[in-house]
């Protein structure tokens, strides 16, 4: 596929600021805005940057959704239940507006992009104010100007899917974890999958400005980064630039005590990867290797282009090199044509794998994908009774795995006190299990080793190790 990346220019940059401060000049306009996010990590940091340009624009964050001016569903469109919810909670706004007229909705992600959702919004959604794509977040200066100014909806999505903006301000979630993204879009076209068609072709960013903002962030005190992209093992492809494994090691060498990144595509996993992370301590020890399925069948139809034995052996490579690394996945049942013989071929790898943790998913059609027209679609009770084995066998190896932690010593970045309160914190370990401990607000920010001492389904439990 031909790389043909148009970098926007930085006097468009710059007049997308000239509309910011057109903005904050405004007599009468929304003061306040919460951002509402569906999707992966991708789309948490998009929501990240949408909050950097807002400030930028003069509003402030409101601490809850019915206090905004500005309502923004920053929505995902990966299955069909990731959609109805959040359409389902932008027509709730229409409720929060009969109190609060002034009230601005606005919708924009990866639902936004999906071929006909424009007109669908513009059709049935009247009380959408402002719609736009993951490919034109950057003009969210000069579109929110415009609906604001004139009073009128405005719907703006790109047909240009290969450009890529520098320079978005960005408002940081976290004060410890900085997401970066390394490069936008896909091109492997997985048969099941939208994302190629909402977020466009493979785009790169160059390493240059990759290793600048991983600077910058050191600087401002992060202690862990992590790098983003759809498939970031093939970041550079085509470009001339570094391959992933150069550009994670140049990272690595930054001084960071953490870097993680998401998400891995078996079929480019290579051996120069397992190099570089098992070479750097700070690399952690953890690895999210989606595998979708165990049956050779389901995975050529899914376009994956991987068989189940290449998948085992990238794993058994990893864990060679790197014996203390935790391997979570991503797993479909229900693919069009699975049979109950390809299902077992799922559990089976599923068991021998043994991941820390899946992500399991029950198939959903989408629209302009080419398995949404295969034949042999499986009927929702058989999909249902399927997804409730694979849990049990997947439930039984987590369980598994965290034993196998009792006793150990862990090292724990801690970020935040523990939901249940009672004195304790929580944070990752290097595997990216969540640990809950007894400790205090001075402990959020460092990382304390931890003797696991518990598990429970999805968390350990251990006590710090204080001198
Ligand atoms: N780029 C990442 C994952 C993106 S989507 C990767 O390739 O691994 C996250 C997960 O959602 C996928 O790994 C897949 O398991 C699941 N998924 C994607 N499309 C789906 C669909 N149509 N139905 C069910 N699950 C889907
Ligand atoms: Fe979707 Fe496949 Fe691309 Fe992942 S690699 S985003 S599953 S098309
Ligand atoms: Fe992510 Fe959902 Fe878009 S998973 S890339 S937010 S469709």
């Amino acid at each position: 596929m031909k790389n043909d990346i148009i970098r926007i220019p930085e006097e468009e940059m710059e007049r997308q600021r000239g509309f910011a401060d057109a903005f904050a000049a405004l007599p009468r306009r929304p003061e306040t805005y919460y951002i509402v996010t569906y999707g992966c990590q991708m789309n948490a940091h998009d929501s990240e940057k949408l909050a950097g340009i807002l400030d930028r624009m003069g509003l402030r964050p409101a601490p809850d959704k019915r206090e905004a001016d500005f309502v923004l569903h920053n929505t995902c469109c990966i299955r069909d239940n990731a959609e109805r919810k959040a359409l389902g909670n932008v027509t709730w706004l229409k409720e929060l507006r009969k109190e609060r007229p002034d009230l601005l909705i606005g919708v924009c992600g990866c639902m936004v992009q999906e071929p006909g959702m424009a007109e669908k919004l513009i059709k049935q959604y009247p009380f959408v104010d402002l719609a736009f794509g993951t490919g034109n977040l950057h003009e969210l200066p000069e579109l929110l100007l415009r609906c604001v100014e004139s009073g009128r909806r405005v719907v703006s999505v790109p047909e240009n899917e290969s450009t890529l903006a520098e320079g978005v301000p960005i408002r940081r979630a976290s004060s410890l974890t900085g997401y970066l993204t390394i490069m936008y879009g896909c091109n492997n076209f997985c048969t099941y999958c939208i994302v190629p068609h909402v977020r466009g072709r493979e785009r790169s960013r160059s390493s240059r400005d990759i290793l600048r903002e991983a600077e910058e962030l050191r600087r401002q005190g992060f202690r862990e980064i992590m790098l983003l992209g759809q498939n970031v093992n093939s970041y550079g492809s085509g470009t001339g630039d570094l391959s992933f494994p150069q550009l994670l090691d140049e990272c690595a060498s930054l001084g960071f005590e953490r870097i993680r990144f998401m998400t891995s595509h078996p079929k480019d996993l290579s051996d120069d990867l397992i190099r570089v992370m098992a070479d750097r301590p700070n690399i952690m020890r953890h690895f999210h290797l989606p595998v979708q399925s165990g049956s050779n069948a389901v995975l050529e139809a899914m376009n994956r282009r991987y068989t189940r034995e290449k998948y085992l052996e990238r794993l058994r490579a990893l864990r060679a090199a790197m014996p203390d690394i935790g391997v979570t996945t991503d797993l479909i049942v229900a693919f069009p044509g699975e049979t109950e013989r390809d299902f077992e071929d799922t559990l089976s790898l599923t068991d021998e794998a043994c991941f820390d943790s899946a992500f399991t998913f029950i198939y959903s059609p989408r629209v302009g994908t080419k398995a949404a027209s295969m034949p042999g679609q499986v009927d929702p009770d058989t999909a249902k009774a399927r997804i409730e084995r694979l849990i049990a066998v997947q439930e039984k190896n987590t369980a598994r795995v965290f034993s196998s932690l009792i006793g150990q010593t862990v090292k724990v970045l801690v970020t935040d006190r523990s939901r249940r309160g009672g004195g304790e914190v929580t944070g990752k370990c290097e595997r990216n299990i969540s640990v809950n401990f007894p400790g205090d607000g001075e402990d959020i920010g460092r990382i304390l080793p931890v003797k696991i001492t518990a598990a429970s389904h999805t968390t350990l439990k251990g006590e710090a190790a204080r001198e």
